[in-house]
Protein backbone atom coordinates (compact mmCIF):
# COMPACT_ATOMS: atom_id res chain seq x y z
CA UNK A 1 0.00 0.00 0.00
CA UNK A 2 1.06 3.57 -0.90
CA UNK A 3 2.24 5.75 2.03
CA UNK A 4 0.45 8.70 2.17
CA UNK A 5 2.41 12.18 3.27
CA UNK A 6 0.08 13.67 5.55
CA UNK A 7 2.50 16.59 6.21
CA UNK A 8 3.21 15.40 9.45
CA UNK A 9 6.25 14.12 11.48
CA UNK A 10 5.84 10.89 12.29
CA UNK A 11 9.44 10.99 13.71
CA UNK A 12 9.80 9.67 17.24
CA UNK A 13 6.81 8.74 18.90
CA UNK A 14 4.77 11.46 18.67
CA UNK A 15 1.61 10.09 16.55
CA UNK A 16 0.47 11.37 14.01
CA UNK A 17 -2.83 12.31 14.73
CA UNK A 18 -1.33 14.76 17.37
CA UNK A 19 0.10 17.35 14.87
CA UNK A 20 -0.93 20.82 14.02
CA UNK A 21 -3.14 21.19 10.85
CA UNK A 22 -4.05 24.32 9.09
CA UNK A 23 -6.41 24.22 6.58
CA UNK A 24 -4.57 26.44 3.75
CA UNK A 25 -7.45 27.81 1.83
CA UNK A 26 -9.13 29.28 4.87
CA UNK A 27 -6.00 30.03 7.35
CA UNK A 28 -7.70 28.05 10.04
CA UNK A 29 -5.11 25.74 12.22
CA UNK A 30 -6.26 23.30 14.11
CA UNK A 31 -4.61 21.90 17.40
CA UNK A 32 -4.43 18.22 16.36
CA UNK A 33 -6.01 15.76 14.15
CA UNK A 34 -8.85 14.59 15.67
CA UNK A 35 -12.00 15.34 15.03
CA UNK A 36 -15.20 14.76 16.66
CA UNK A 37 -17.56 12.77 14.27
CA UNK A 38 -21.11 13.77 14.28
CA UNK A 39 -23.45 12.49 16.48
CA UNK A 40 -27.29 12.68 17.09
CA UNK A 41 -27.61 13.02 21.16
CA UNK A 42 -31.65 13.83 21.70
CA UNK A 43 -30.93 16.24 24.45
CA UNK A 44 -32.33 19.11 23.07
CA UNK A 45 -35.73 21.22 23.21
CA UNK A 46 -38.73 20.58 20.85
CA UNK A 47 -38.52 23.70 19.04
CA UNK A 48 -35.08 23.16 18.09
CA UNK A 49 -33.40 25.50 20.82
CA UNK A 50 -30.48 24.39 22.42
CA UNK A 51 -30.33 22.57 25.91
CA UNK A 52 -27.28 23.06 28.32
CA UNK A 53 -27.17 18.93 28.52
CA UNK A 54 -26.36 19.30 24.41
CA UNK A 55 -23.68 22.25 25.02
CA UNK A 56 -22.30 20.39 28.07
CA UNK A 57 -21.76 17.20 26.39
CA UNK A 58 -19.70 18.99 23.42
CA UNK A 59 -18.27 21.25 25.98
CA UNK A 60 -16.37 18.19 27.35
CA UNK A 61 -15.21 16.97 24.46
CA UNK A 62 -13.20 20.00 23.37
CA UNK A 63 -11.98 20.35 27.23
CA UNK A 64 -11.10 17.06 26.28
CA UNK A 65 -8.60 18.28 23.46
CA UNK A 66 -10.66 17.16 20.25
CA UNK A 67 -9.14 19.13 17.51
CA UNK A 68 -12.40 19.40 15.93
CA UNK A 69 -15.81 19.29 17.67
CA UNK A 70 -18.78 18.29 15.11
CA UNK A 71 -22.26 18.74 16.28
CA UNK A 72 -25.33 16.06 15.77
CA UNK A 73 -26.93 16.72 12.70
CA UNK A 74 -29.07 19.34 12.99
CA UNK A 75 -32.21 20.93 10.37
CA UNK A 76 -31.90 23.32 8.34
CA UNK A 77 -35.85 23.95 8.09
CA UNK A 78 -38.18 22.19 10.84
CA UNK A 79 -39.76 19.97 8.28
CA UNK A 80 -36.50 18.01 7.67
CA UNK A 81 -36.17 17.02 11.35
CA UNK A 82 -35.28 13.60 11.99
CA UNK A 83 -35.05 13.07 15.75
CA UNK A 84 -37.08 13.41 18.96
CA UNK A 85 -34.47 16.23 20.79
CA UNK A 86 -32.66 17.26 18.09
CA UNK A 87 -31.89 21.59 17.75
CA UNK A 88 -32.35 23.02 15.08
CA UNK A 89 -30.51 25.91 12.93
CA UNK A 90 -33.70 26.96 10.94
CA UNK A 91 -34.74 30.07 12.79
CA UNK A 92 -33.04 32.93 13.74
CA UNK A 93 -34.49 32.31 17.39
CA UNK A 94 -31.79 29.59 17.36
CA UNK A 95 -28.54 31.94 17.34
CA UNK A 96 -28.61 32.73 20.74
CA UNK A 97 -28.09 28.90 21.95
CA UNK A 98 -25.63 28.59 18.98
CA UNK A 99 -23.55 31.25 20.48
CA UNK A 100 -23.67 29.91 23.98
CA UNK A 101 -22.33 26.62 22.49
CA UNK A 102 -19.76 28.14 20.30
CA UNK A 103 -18.40 30.27 22.94
CA UNK A 104 -18.36 27.13 25.48
CA UNK A 105 -16.67 25.27 22.89
CA UNK A 106 -14.03 27.56 21.40
CA UNK A 107 -12.81 28.76 24.99
CA UNK A 108 -11.46 25.25 25.29
CA UNK A 109 -9.21 25.13 22.27
CA UNK A 110 -11.60 23.17 19.60
CA UNK A 111 -12.81 24.24 16.08
CA UNK A 112 -16.17 23.70 15.93
CA UNK A 113 -18.41 22.29 12.91
CA UNK A 114 -22.03 22.06 12.67
CA UNK A 115 -23.60 19.19 10.64
CA UNK A 116 -26.44 20.38 8.41
CA UNK A 117 -28.68 18.11 7.27
CA UNK A 118 -32.27 17.57 6.08
CA UNK A 119 -33.54 14.20 6.91
CA UNK A 120 -35.93 14.42 3.60
CA UNK A 121 -38.26 10.88 3.51
CA UNK A 122 -36.13 10.30 6.87
CA UNK A 123 -37.95 12.93 8.36
CA UNK A 124 -40.63 11.07 10.36
CA UNK A 125 -44.35 12.60 10.20
CA UNK A 126 -44.49 11.87 13.51
CA UNK A 127 -42.09 14.44 14.44
CA UNK A 128 -42.75 17.09 11.96
CA UNK A 129 -46.55 16.50 11.36
CA UNK A 130 -46.01 16.76 7.71
CA UNK A 131 -45.23 13.78 5.20
CA UNK A 132 -41.54 13.72 4.34
CA UNK A 133 -40.30 14.72 1.13
CA UNK A 134 -37.44 13.52 -1.33
CA UNK A 135 -36.57 13.53 -4.53
CA UNK A 136 -38.77 11.74 -5.64
CA UNK A 137 -42.09 9.44 -4.59
CA UNK A 138 -40.30 6.63 -2.65
CA UNK A 139 -41.50 4.16 -0.23
CA UNK A 140 -41.27 4.92 3.84
CA UNK A 141 -41.99 1.37 4.99
CA UNK A 142 -44.00 0.42 8.03
CA UNK A 143 -47.46 1.44 6.31
CA UNK A 144 -46.03 5.29 6.56
CA UNK A 145 -46.88 5.66 2.50
CA UNK A 146 -44.80 7.55 0.25
CA UNK A 147 -42.27 10.32 0.31
CA UNK A 148 -43.66 13.18 -1.64
CA UNK A 149 -41.19 14.35 -4.41
CA UNK A 150 -40.25 17.86 -3.83
CA UNK A 151 -41.22 20.42 -6.09
CA UNK A 152 -38.85 22.88 -7.57
CA UNK A 153 -39.62 25.75 -5.60
CA UNK A 154 -39.01 23.08 -2.61
CA UNK A 155 -36.09 22.53 -4.27
CA UNK A 156 -34.72 26.21 -4.07
CA UNK A 157 -36.14 26.51 -0.21
CA UNK A 158 -34.34 24.17 1.04
CA UNK A 159 -31.04 24.67 -0.75
CA UNK A 160 -31.91 28.73 0.41
CA UNK A 161 -32.06 27.15 4.28
CA UNK A 162 -28.88 25.65 4.09
CA UNK A 163 -27.28 29.09 3.46
CA UNK A 164 -29.36 30.61 6.09
CA UNK A 165 -28.73 27.92 8.38
CA UNK A 166 -24.97 28.26 7.91
CA UNK A 167 -25.01 31.96 8.05
CA UNK A 168 -26.51 31.49 11.40
CA UNK A 169 -23.73 29.22 12.33
CA UNK A 170 -21.01 31.91 11.17
CA UNK A 171 -22.98 34.65 13.30
CA UNK A 172 -23.08 32.66 16.26
CA UNK A 173 -19.17 32.00 16.11
CA UNK A 174 -18.94 28.79 14.33
CA UNK A 175 -15.68 28.08 12.61
CA UNK A 176 -17.64 25.96 9.77
CA UNK A 177 -20.26 23.41 8.74
CA UNK A 178 -20.07 19.83 7.78
CA UNK A 179 -23.00 19.12 5.08
CA UNK A 180 -24.20 15.58 5.77
CA UNK A 181 -24.40 13.87 1.81
CA UNK A 182 -24.10 10.73 3.99
CA UNK A 183 -26.06 7.98 5.30
CA UNK A 184 -29.47 8.66 3.36
CA UNK A 185 -30.96 11.92 4.30
CA UNK A 186 -31.75 14.20 2.21
CA UNK A 187 -28.90 15.33 0.06
CA UNK A 188 -27.81 11.57 -0.24
CA UNK A 189 -31.17 10.90 -1.29
CA UNK A 190 -30.56 13.25 -4.29
CA UNK A 191 -27.69 11.44 -5.08
CA UNK A 192 -28.35 7.89 -5.35
CA UNK A 193 -29.91 6.44 -8.22
CA UNK A 194 -32.61 4.73 -6.37
CA UNK A 195 -34.17 7.65 -4.62
CA UNK A 196 -33.64 10.28 -7.12
CA UNK A 197 -35.84 9.37 -10.22
CA UNK A 198 -36.01 12.73 -11.46
CA UNK A 199 -36.32 13.55 -15.04
CA UNK A 200 -35.77 17.35 -14.67
CA UNK A 201 -32.09 19.32 -14.37
CA UNK A 202 -31.79 17.81 -10.67
CA UNK A 203 -32.36 13.95 -11.51
CA UNK A 204 -30.34 11.76 -14.34
CA UNK A 205 -27.17 10.36 -14.33
CA UNK A 206 -24.84 11.05 -11.47
CA UNK A 207 -23.56 14.34 -11.76
CA UNK A 208 -26.70 15.77 -12.32
CA UNK A 209 -28.06 13.75 -9.55
CA UNK A 210 -25.62 15.97 -7.73
CA UNK A 211 -26.33 18.99 -8.99
CA UNK A 212 -28.23 19.48 -5.07
CA UNK A 213 -25.50 18.92 -3.42
CA UNK A 214 -23.30 21.52 -5.29
CA UNK A 215 -26.05 24.24 -5.30
CA UNK A 216 -25.93 23.95 -1.64
CA UNK A 217 -22.39 24.37 -1.25
CA UNK A 218 -22.93 26.82 -3.68
CA UNK A 219 -25.39 28.64 -1.61
CA UNK A 220 -23.45 27.86 1.68
CA UNK A 221 -20.40 29.48 0.29
CA UNK A 222 -22.46 32.73 -0.45
CA UNK A 223 -23.98 33.01 2.75
CA UNK A 224 -20.72 33.08 4.60
CA UNK A 225 -17.43 34.71 4.81
CA UNK A 226 -13.74 33.86 2.96
CA UNK A 227 -12.46 32.03 6.45
CA UNK A 228 -16.12 29.90 6.89
CA UNK A 229 -14.91 26.46 6.56
CA UNK A 230 -17.43 23.94 4.63
CA UNK A 231 -16.74 20.38 4.21
CA UNK A 232 -18.51 18.00 2.66
CA UNK A 233 -19.46 14.05 4.68
CA UNK A 234 -20.48 10.95 1.97
CA UNK A 235 -21.12 7.63 2.43
CA UNK A 236 -18.38 5.44 0.02
CA UNK A 237 -21.15 3.41 -1.03
CA UNK A 238 -25.19 3.51 0.18
CA UNK A 239 -27.69 0.55 -1.01
CA UNK A 240 -30.54 2.37 0.66
CA UNK A 241 -29.96 5.03 -2.17
CA UNK A 242 -28.66 3.06 -5.07
CA UNK A 243 -25.10 4.23 -4.80
CA UNK A 244 -22.41 2.07 -5.69
CA UNK A 245 -18.68 3.22 -5.16
CA UNK A 246 -18.12 4.46 -8.68
CA UNK A 247 -21.14 6.66 -7.63
CA UNK A 248 -19.59 7.73 -4.79
CA UNK A 249 -16.52 8.43 -6.04
CA UNK A 250 -17.97 10.51 -8.94
CA UNK A 251 -19.69 12.31 -6.03
CA UNK A 252 -16.45 12.66 -4.50
CA UNK A 253 -14.39 14.37 -7.48
CA UNK A 254 -16.84 16.99 -8.03
CA UNK A 255 -17.09 17.98 -4.82
CA UNK A 256 -13.06 18.11 -5.36
CA UNK A 257 -14.16 21.05 -8.24
CA UNK A 258 -15.98 22.58 -5.65
CA UNK A 259 -14.68 25.64 -3.15
CA UNK A 260 -14.47 23.74 -0.08
CA UNK A 261 -12.33 22.56 3.13
CA UNK A 262 -12.83 19.24 3.31
CA UNK A 263 -14.11 15.49 2.35
CA UNK A 264 -15.08 13.55 5.13
CA UNK A 265 -15.73 9.94 4.34
CA UNK A 266 -18.14 8.47 6.49
CA UNK A 267 -16.88 4.49 6.62
CA UNK A 268 -18.31 2.74 9.77
CA UNK A 269 -15.16 0.56 9.52
CA UNK A 270 -12.50 1.94 7.71
CA UNK A 271 -10.55 -1.98 7.80
CA UNK A 272 -13.55 -1.91 5.06
CA UNK A 273 -12.45 -2.59 1.52
CA UNK A 274 -14.27 -2.00 -1.67
CA UNK A 275 -13.49 -2.63 -5.37
CA UNK A 276 -12.66 0.53 -7.72
CA UNK A 277 -11.50 0.47 -11.40
CA UNK A 278 -10.49 -3.59 -10.41
CA UNK A 279 -8.63 -3.03 -7.73
CA UNK A 280 -9.77 -3.49 -3.74
CA UNK A 281 -8.64 -1.55 -1.52
CA UNK A 282 -9.42 0.21 1.77
CA UNK A 283 -12.26 2.91 1.30
CA UNK A 284 -10.27 5.59 2.79
CA UNK A 285 -7.45 5.09 0.23
CA UNK A 286 -9.69 4.92 -2.44
CA UNK A 287 -11.26 8.11 -1.96
CA UNK A 288 -8.03 9.47 -0.81
CA UNK A 289 -6.33 8.59 -4.80
CA UNK A 290 -9.50 9.62 -6.50
CA UNK A 291 -9.91 13.45 -4.85
CA UNK A 292 -7.28 15.89 -5.22
CA UNK A 293 -4.24 15.39 -3.12
CA UNK A 294 -5.01 19.52 -1.73
CA UNK A 295 -8.48 18.47 -0.33
CA UNK A 296 -7.84 17.18 3.06
CA UNK A 297 -10.35 13.85 4.24
CA UNK A 298 -11.66 12.72 7.21
CA UNK A 299 -12.30 9.59 7.86
CA UNK A 300 -14.06 7.77 10.72
CA UNK A 301 -15.38 4.39 11.23
CA UNK A 302 -14.19 1.99 13.94
CA UNK A 303 -11.39 3.61 15.06
CA UNK A 304 -11.12 3.04 18.99
CA UNK A 305 -7.11 3.40 19.75
CA UNK A 306 -4.07 5.25 18.85
CA UNK A 307 -3.22 2.46 16.21
CA UNK A 308 -6.73 2.29 15.00
CA UNK A 309 -6.04 6.67 13.85
CA UNK A 310 -2.78 5.48 12.69
CA UNK A 311 -4.09 3.30 10.51
CA UNK A 312 -6.33 5.41 8.93
CA UNK A 313 -3.93 8.16 8.11
CA UNK A 314 -1.89 5.31 6.54
CA UNK A 315 -4.61 4.59 4.37
CA UNK A 316 -4.60 8.47 3.20
CA UNK A 317 -6.67 10.09 6.18
CA UNK A 318 -5.27 13.70 7.20
CA UNK A 319 -7.68 14.09 10.06
CA UNK A 320 -9.09 10.99 11.97
CA UNK A 321 -12.75 11.04 13.56
CA UNK A 322 -14.40 9.75 16.40
CA UNK A 323 -17.93 8.60 17.15
CA UNK A 324 -18.39 5.87 19.90
CA UNK A 325 -14.89 6.20 20.91
CA UNK A 326 -15.59 9.91 21.91
CA UNK A 327 -18.77 9.10 24.27
CA UNK A 328 -16.91 7.41 27.43
CA UNK A 329 -13.78 9.09 26.29
CA UNK A 330 -14.19 12.82 26.11
CA UNK A 331 -10.59 12.87 25.96
CA UNK A 332 -10.08 10.51 23.83
CA UNK A 333 -6.99 12.18 22.04
CA UNK A 334 -4.96 12.16 25.33
CA UNK A 335 -5.25 8.23 24.36
CA UNK A 336 -2.71 9.15 21.63
CA UNK A 337 0.19 10.32 23.33
CA UNK A 338 2.99 8.10 23.68
CA UNK A 339 2.95 5.28 26.56
CA UNK A 340 -1.06 5.75 26.66
CA UNK A 341 -2.91 2.94 27.53
CA UNK A 342 -5.86 1.40 25.46
CA UNK A 343 -9.10 3.69 26.12
CA UNK A 344 -11.53 0.74 27.70
CA UNK A 345 -14.37 -0.45 25.41
CA UNK A 346 -18.29 -1.05 26.04
CA UNK A 347 -20.14 -1.55 27.77
CA UNK A 348 -20.02 1.30 30.12
CA UNK A 349 -22.05 1.73 32.87
CA UNK A 350 -24.76 4.42 32.78
CA UNK A 351 -22.71 6.49 35.65
CA UNK A 352 -19.64 6.00 34.01
CA UNK A 353 -22.04 7.86 30.57
CA UNK A 354 -23.15 10.78 33.47
CA UNK A 355 -20.11 11.50 33.71
CA UNK A 356 -18.65 11.42 30.62
CA UNK A 357 -22.07 13.87 30.13
CA UNK A 358 -24.58 12.16 28.92
CA UNK A 359 -28.08 13.05 30.44
CA UNK A 360 -30.57 9.94 30.56
CA UNK A 361 -31.91 10.12 27.13
CA UNK A 362 -28.73 10.04 25.31
CA UNK A 363 -28.07 7.22 27.78
CA UNK A 364 -30.74 5.47 27.29
CA UNK A 365 -30.57 6.08 22.96
CA UNK A 366 -27.03 4.53 23.38
CA UNK A 367 -28.71 1.10 24.56
CA UNK A 368 -29.69 1.27 20.57
CA UNK A 369 -26.47 0.39 20.03
CA UNK A 370 -25.77 -3.02 21.11
CA UNK A 371 -23.53 -3.91 23.92
CA UNK A 372 -22.62 -0.28 24.50
CA UNK A 373 -24.24 -0.12 27.92
CA UNK A 374 -24.75 -2.12 30.68
CA UNK A 375 -28.05 -4.03 30.96
C1 LIG B 1 -25.13 7.81 18.79
C2 LIG B 1 -24.68 8.08 17.39
C3 LIG B 1 -25.24 9.13 16.68
C4 LIG B 1 -24.81 9.41 15.38
N1 LIG B 1 -25.32 10.51 14.74
C5 LIG B 1 -24.78 10.89 13.56
C6 LIG B 1 -25.16 12.13 12.97
O1 LIG B 1 -25.94 12.91 13.51
N2 LIG B 1 -24.59 12.44 11.78
C7 LIG B 1 -23.68 11.62 11.15
O2 LIG B 1 -23.18 11.95 10.08
N3 LIG B 1 -23.30 10.45 11.72
C8 LIG B 1 -23.81 10.09 12.90
N4 LIG B 1 -23.34 8.96 13.51
C9 LIG B 1 -22.25 8.20 12.89
C10 LIG B 1 -20.90 8.65 13.48
O3 LIG B 1 -20.60 9.98 13.11
C11 LIG B 1 -19.76 7.74 13.02
O4 LIG B 1 -19.54 7.89 11.65
C12 LIG B 1 -20.04 6.27 13.33
O5 LIG B 1 -20.45 6.12 14.66
C13 LIG B 1 -18.81 5.39 13.06
O6 LIG B 1 -17.72 5.83 13.81
P1 LIG B 1 -17.29 5.09 15.17
O7 LIG B 1 -16.99 3.67 14.80
O8 LIG B 1 -16.06 5.85 15.62
O9 LIG B 1 -18.43 5.21 16.12
C14 LIG B 1 -23.81 8.63 14.79
C15 LIG B 1 -23.26 7.56 15.50
C16 LIG B 1 -23.66 7.29 16.78
C17 LIG B 1 -23.01 6.18 17.55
Amino acid sequence: MRKYENNCTAAGDVHPALETYTFRRRGVTIRNRTVLAAMTNKQSHDDGTLSDDEIAWLEARSRGGFGIVTTAATHVLERGQGWDGEFGTWSDGHVEGLTELSARVKRDGAVLLAQLFHGGMRAPKTITGVQPVSASTNPLGSGLGDSEEMTASQIQETIGAFGQAARRCEEAGFDGVELHGAHGYLIAQFLGGKTNRRTDEWGGDQKTRTRFLVAITEEVRRCTGPNFLVGIRLSPELTSCGMTIDDAVTVATICGELDIDFLHLSCWDIRKEGTFLGETKPFTTIFREATPAHLPLFTTGGIWTAADARLAMKQGGDLVGVGRAGIPHPDWPSYLEAGSKEPSRPPFTPTRLKKAMLNPTFIEYMRRWEGFVTQ
